[in-house]
């Protein structure tokens, strides 16, 4: 049932992402050939199931999700840079900078995020004040205070030893941050109860830390072809993890605690949202 129900919402969104208007030029290439590379779509799937989960049709805010998609894509790319994480490889090709040089690879990314934010105001969602509050969650999750500001914050750790509440905030903030915003945004545009959302806002919330700490433990433990990017990245760019604080079993014993806690945050929905249920195990279990 969990792999129907994900292949359903993956269909839609792969359909509408297609059907966007994507022209023949370099930019539009390079901002499409990071978009199909293969990722697991998780941000997308958690807006449309929080959607379906509050009673909503997920049809409806496909677009909106895509938004996220092409967000979390133009994290990746920059991720990639040499600046940055100096990755080669990414869903499993050649990273964007290296088929398209870095000046494009840094204007895809920031396309791809400007044209996000289209997506979100785009009038035929048709809701424009559960747009308006999506749209301000979203620029928080994807800025400063979220995905940018943790970005910055693991790179600074880079080569130091810090504490596990530090790390902790990092990964909340480069990965936490959009897979809540993500939760919250297919509760919110589907029309949740205020309850609802805050469930589904806990529930993303360790969610997101646990599955950066998950890419922390598949980066030592990891090959390189399943992951579709190259593994040891963490220790080559003496990145602070959660695997280099607290070992192997450590990061492993912290991952169940936080699926624990996103299972445990379901509670107001009753025995129903099974697949936000079996999404929180899935990513527990991941092999990429
Ligand atoms: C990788 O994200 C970067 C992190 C935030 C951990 P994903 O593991 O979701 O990458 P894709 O989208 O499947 O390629
Ligand atoms: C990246 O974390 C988080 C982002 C916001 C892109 P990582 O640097 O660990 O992601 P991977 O392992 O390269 O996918
Ligand atoms: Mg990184
Ligand atoms: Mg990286
Ligand atoms: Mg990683």
């Amino acid at each position: 049932m969990f792999k129907e129900t994900f292949q359903r919402y993956l269909t839609m969104f792969e359909q509408t992402l297609a059907q966007l208007p994507w022209e023949d030029d370099v930019l539009n290439q390079s901002m499409y050939y990071s978009l199909v590379g293969g990722g697991k779509r998780i941000r997308p799937v958690l807006a449309l199931a929080s959607a379906e989960t509050v009673g909503g049709n997920p049809e409806l805010i496909v677009p909106a999700a895509v938004a996220l998609e092409l967000i979390h894509t133009y994290s990746l790319i920059h991720d990639d840079l040499p600046a940055m994480d100096n990755d080669d490889y990414r869903r499993g090709r050649l990273s964007n900078h290296k088929v398209f040089g870095e000046a494009n690879a840094i204007l895809a990314g920031d396309a791809l995020l400007t044209y996000a934010f289209e997506l979100l105001a785009n009038p035929q969602l048709g809701q424009p004040e559960r747009q308006l509050r999506i749209i301000r969650d979203v620029a928080i999750a994807a800025g400063k205070t979220g995905m940018v500001g943790g970005q910055v914050a693991d790179v600074a750790g880079e080569g130091k030893l810090l504490t596990l509440n530090e790390i902790e905030e990092i990964h909340k903030a480069k990965t936490g941050a959009l897979l809540t915003a993500s939760a919250r945004l297919g509760g919110i545009l589907a029309g949740g109860t205020e309850e609802q959302i805050q469930a589904l806002t806990s529930y993303a919330q360790a969610l997101g830390l646990a599955f950066q700490i998950k890419d922390d433990i598949l980066d030592v433990v990891g090959d390189s072809e399943t992951l579709g990017k190259p593994a040891g990245s963490d220790q080559r760019q003496n990145k602070a993890t959660y695997v280099s604080l607290l070992g192997l079993k450590g990061a492993e014993q912290q991952l169940h605690a936080q699926i624990q806690a996103a299972l445990f945050a379901l509670k107001p929905f009753g025995e129903e949202p099974i697949f936000l249920s079996d999404l929180a195990y899935y990513i527990e279990q991941r092999q990429h």
